[in-house]
């Protein structure tokens, strides 16, 4: 099992705007070899944003090397951006591998 989340620090007033973008996305993870399963999460309230992750499971850290090289990767990302002023800084990508 291997996780890859990365993390959004989203300027306060434009949650609603960040999480329709999700909502309303394209997706192309379902059919990638290796995939398990995608959850956007909302996370702690700070005083100028609010903390969201893209959670994604893999079978193992070669399937998610893959699809970031991938056309479904490229295309996920090449769709409507958000508007200026969403993000209060660059997202923070962490990834886990399974010990036990
Ligand atoms: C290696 C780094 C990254 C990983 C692992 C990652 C992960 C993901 C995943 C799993 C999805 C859903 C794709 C789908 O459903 O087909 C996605 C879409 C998205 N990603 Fe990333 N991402 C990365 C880089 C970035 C960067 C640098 C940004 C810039 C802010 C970003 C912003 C977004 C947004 C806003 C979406 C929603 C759909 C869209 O409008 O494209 N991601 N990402």
């Amino acid at each position: 099992m291997f996780i890859a989340m990365n993390r959004f620090k989203i300027a306060k007033g434009f949650e609603a705007g960040f999480e329709k973008l999700w909502r309303e996305r394209d997706s192309y993870l379902t059919d990638e070899p290796g995939f398990e399963s995608f959850a956007l999460m909302k996370g702690a309230e700070a005083d100028d944003h609010v903390l969201y992750a893209s959670h994604t499971i893999w079978a193992d850290k070669q399937a998610f090397t893959a699809w970031t090289e991938s056309d479904s990767f490229r295309k996920a990302h090449a769709q409507a951006s958000a508007p200026k002023g969403t993000y209060l800084s660059h997202p923070n990508l962490e990834t886990f591998e399974q010990v036990v």
